[in-house]
């Protein structure tokens, strides 16, 4: 078709299904005044914190967009192959829709479905991709997929097309265990319960290196710094709260027993802070629970899967052997 200006390409269907303000406002004041104080990491991606994000997947020092896109490069035709091709392609925490997009090419899918909390860096990137790919049925979600994933069925389009579910990028990490079973036998029950099936397609990022691991989190410029310190700007926003970066530090380690990467903000000096009308005093060194982020075996990553209510999995992992991807199947 003759598609002189970009402009002519179809719009896409996009739907703000977040929860009210309020339910944030609790859930914050909520977690600020806990003993000890956490902040959930969703609130990480506001869009300041999404381009943050974005920029922590370029350090030298976070290894793991790149190993997912090389795994992609390298092995992308057994992937497909094993995957499917023409599925609809439904995308756990889209960001800036670039881990999907690498898939277009090989997949070929019948349409795109993103989800993510960021709405508004969710509809830019979405309108970019749109660009490139005028002719792919495409719907954004601005979602907490974390509460359910219950979709509105008019945006999962063409229903008729078996689903991949896609969930890039290790973020499965921020769910402790149990959790993060639970999650997975939901994205299990959605497969099974399509007419066509469904299967996941989940990057996961593998236990090594102490050393390597806290880098990760805790690069030589800063940025991770900045990533973790935003989100106070954030809260201020969204309570609104008073707090000031400068009174914080960014605090990042990988706790071996736990297999899990820590991230904290401590308090660099006794400081008082409004939360919403509720005053709360941290005092020097208290630290704020930003988020806990998983690394797994392979063998504890498959095991996990099984658990969750997939009948099978094969993987694919990077030749250091530092992250793989999953693919999983119900029956
Ligand atoms: C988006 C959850 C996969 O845990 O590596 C990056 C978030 N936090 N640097 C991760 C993150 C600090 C990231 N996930």
């Amino acid at each position: 078709m003759d598609r002189p200006f970009a402009d002519s390409a179809q719009p896409f269907r996009f739907a703000d299904l977040r929860r009210s303000s309020d339910d944030a406002t609790a859930e914050l004041r909520d977690g600020l005044l806990a003993q000890p104080a956490r902040i959930p990491p969703k609130y990480f991606y506001d869009e300041l914190g999404s381009h943050l994000f974005a920029a922590i997947c370029s350090l030298p020092e976070y290894p793991l967009t790149r190993s997912e896109a090389r795994l992609v490069a390298e092995r992308g035709g057994e992937i497909a192959g094993a995957a499917g091709r023409g599925r609809l392609l439904i995308d756990l925490g889209a960001g800036d829709c670039s881990k999907a997009e690498r898939l277009f090419p090989l997949l070929a899918p019948a349409g795109y479905v993103a989800l993510d909390i960021s709405a508004d860096f969710l509809r830019s990137a979405l309108g970019r991709l749109r660009q490139r790919f005028p002719d792919l049925p495409m719907s954004g979600v601005a979602l907490d997929f974390t509460l359910g994933l219950g979709l509105p069925e008019g945006l999962l389009a063409p229903d008729a097309a078996p689903r991949l579910w896609f969930y890039p990028g290790s973020s499965i990490g921020n769910f402790a265990p149990e959790a993060a079973c639970a999650f997975l036998a939901h994205i299990a029950e959605a497969c099974a319960a399509h007419p066509a099936g469904g299967a996941l397609l989940i990057g996961v990022d593998l236990v090594k290196d102490k050393a390597a691991l806290d880098a990760a989190y805790d690069d030589a410029l800063g940025v991770t710094a900045a990533f973790n310190l935003n989100a106070l700007n954030h809260v201020n926003r969204l309570l609104p709260a008073d707090f000031d970066v400068a009174d914080w530090r960014h605090v990042a380690f990988f706790d071996t027993a736990a297999g899990r990467i820590e991230m904290h903000l401590e308090a660099r000096r006794a400081v008082d802070v409004n939360l919403g009308g509720q005053a709360r005093r941290f005092a020097a060194g208290e630290r704020i629970h930003t988020e806990d982020s998983y690394k797994w075996s392979p063998d504890g990553f498959a095991a996990l899967l099984a658990q969750a209510g997939f009948a099978g999995s094969r993987l694919w992992q990077d030749d250091e052997g530092g992250f793989a991807l999953f693919l999983a199947w119900p029956g």
